[in-house]
């Protein structure tokens, strides 16, 4: 399970957070990962983590026995997927095992993958997903019969749209192939690479492409669509929260200590623990974090972080906000004031 790199894409968040701990629909997005491990029915758990939020993801999966899990932590610098895989290796001996994107969920989890990858005797299964834009992924090119020709990670030409997603299977030959491939041009040992070093060794090898939904969530808009596809997915109405004088329409999950006082909260959307909602319009694919206020305002499509007060503001859509960070109306003059983080933006 990585859940190392920079997620430099998506600083100023990733500054004090983990990008797999960044939450869509109240939730990381690591948890529903971990969800997808456990129908599995795999039970030891290696969790790639990197020194600077190392602590963040242990205080989340702490250990593992939320899902059944065997947790095992493995400090790695973030030097490349295929370096994780090389750092895991005394954890995964010569096992075959699945490597998750801690960052990368799909509409129908993996438990199919696993038994094909099983019964088929495979030594690496890779997953595949049509893209807009494949210079973002790596990309495999496959010939008629669907076997796999070549894989190029970011190409800069792109030979194909067909992007590999996070969820990898191999066998032990995986490691054999690592030794033999280069750090790429960006520095890093590739799994592409060593995919197709193992291809080119005669390993068998096979691509299979994905029936449902893929979110990668690498940058902003990544987010706040993960976070409508998730509340699109899973939410079901649920009002545990106080609810004076307001419409709750559709599926609206509020939790348990919130309040909804003389506005409107249109679903899918949820509310967290303890947040206030004011003389406001929350709007539809919103995800409004646990202590975060929202105050004479209107919210679309947008997703607060925890201890967010959103006060006075007409329109805020398509926003992602960090933990207590606060974003209010100056109602006496037209200047904007700003008070933000390095790296943030702001669009007024
Ligand atoms: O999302 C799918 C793409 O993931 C694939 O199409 C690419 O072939 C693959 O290289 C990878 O590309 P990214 O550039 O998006 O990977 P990223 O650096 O975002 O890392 C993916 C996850 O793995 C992320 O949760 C961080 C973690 N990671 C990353 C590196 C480089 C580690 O744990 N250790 C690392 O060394």
């Amino acid at each position: 399970m990585l859940s190392g790199g920079k997620g430099t894409r998506l600083r100023p968040l990733t500054f004090t957070c983990a990008k797999q701990l960044i939450p869509v629909a109240n939730k990381p997005i690591l948890g529903y990962v971990l969800d997808q491990i456990k129908e599995t029915g795999i039970t030891n758990v290696g969790v790639i983590t990197a020194p600077e939020t190392q602590q963040n993801v242990k205080d989340y999966v702490q250990n593992g026995s939320e899902w059944g899990f065997n947790v095992a932590y493995i400090p790695q610098k973030p030097l490349g997927l295929a370096h994780a895989v090389k750092t895991a290796q005394p954890f995964l001996t010569e096992d075959s095992f699945v490597m998750c994107l801690g960052d990368n969920v799909t509409g129908q989890g993996i438990k199919g993958f696993v038994e094909k990858f099983q019964n088929q005797n495979l030594d690496a299964l890779i997953i595949l997903k049509e893209v807009d834009d494949p210079t973002r992924f790596g990309i495999a090119q496959l010939d008629n019969e669907g076997t796999i020709v070549r894989l190029v990670e970011k190409p800069k030409t792109p030979m194909g749209n067909l992007a590999i997603i996070g969820t990898y299977l191999f066998s032990s030959k995986v490691h054999q192939a690592i030794e033999h491939i280069k750090p790429s041009w960006r520095g890093e040992l590739e799994i592409t690479d060593a995919v197709q070093e193992m291809a080119n060794r005669g390993f068998k090898v096979k691509a299979e492409i994905l029936n449902s939904w893929w979110l990668d969530t690498g940058k902003k808009d990544d987010i706040l669509s993960a976070n409508a596809k998730i509340l699109d997915e899973y939410v079901k109405r649920n009002v545990e929260g106080e609810v004076e004088n307001s419409a709750i329409e559709g599926r609206v999950n509020i939790a348990q200590g919130a309040k909804v006082v003389n506005s409107t909260v249109r679903g899918p959307s949820v509310i967290g623990r303890n947040a206030v909602v004011k003389d406001s319009f929350i709007g539809p694919y919103t995800s409004v974090g646990d202590n975060s206020h929202v105050i004479q305002s209107h919210l679309e499509y947008s997703v607060l972080l925890e201890n967010v007060v959103v006060e006075n503001v007409e329109r805020l859509e398509d926003s992602l906000v960090g933990k207590n960070a606060k974003v209010s109306r100056n109602k006496k003059a037209s200047t904007i004031k700003l008070h933000i983080g390095d790296f943030s933006e702001v669009n007024v």
